[in-house]
């Protein structure tokens, strides 16, 4: 007798848990802007997989003296990915990232952010290896190899970089927007999902 109440009560308690289910409302996903950058956190994981992953562009990073020569990895239509090796001296000069918000982390070597206050000296921070920083859209920076050595960094944009105005260093007014033309991302198909299985990790 008692064990048959036991379940008649159990059965009473999964029916009320059951029809609370059935009668909550269904949550319908927020449409998804996709001018809108991706939540810093997300863009920090991000640049953190991809450096972790160097067999993904460990083989076709840039260390030319003669320029820069940044390589796009990966391209979606909330981010682009780029790996950038830098030689001593090497930098880009104060600029923005347009309507995109950027977030790099250093692979190896030293790289200098610059940072522009008016009217007073700019903050300059050292990014050794491991170091992530993220640029805000809108904010203005430089980035330079002040090092002796070779550096590389891996670099996230959402959305993917469209613009790009450069400032004067003296009087922070911005001097020239260069269009940014999409390149045809290097790493297509398979391959990231391939050589992103820990398996396959150096
Ligand atoms: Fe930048």
């Amino acid at each position: 007798m008692q064990r048959t109440r036991t379940v008649e009560n159990l059965t009473y308690a999964i029916g009320f848990v059951v029809s609370l289910v059935e009668a909550a409302p269904v949550p319908v996903p927020e449409p998804v802007d996709p001018s809108e950058p991706l939540p810093t956190g997300v863009l920090a994981d991000i640049a953190a997989g991809i450096a972790a992953a160097r067999p993904l562009w460990g083989a076709v990073v840039h260390h030319d003296t003669e320029c820069r020569r940044p390589v796009r990895l990966l391209a979606t239509e909330r981010y682009e990915v780029w790996v950038i090796g830098w030689t001593p001296g090497q930098g880009v000069e104060l600029h923005d990232h347009g309507g995109s918000a950027g977030t790099f982390v250093v692979t190896s070597g030293t790289l200098t952010e610059v940072l522009p206050r008016p009217g007073a000296a700019p903050v300059e921070r050292s990014l050794v290896s491991g170091r992530v920083r993220h640029v805000p859209v809108g904010a203005v920076h430089d980035v330079v190899n002040r090092a002796a050595g070779p550096a590389t960094s891996i670099h996230v944009y959402s959305p993917p970089l469209t613009s790009m105005t450069y400032y004067d260093p003296d009087t922070l007014e911005p001097m020239l927007t260069v269009p940014q033309v999409p390149e045809e991302p290097l790493l297509v198909d398979r391959a990231p999902s391939f050589l992103l299985h820990p398996a396959n990790r150096a």
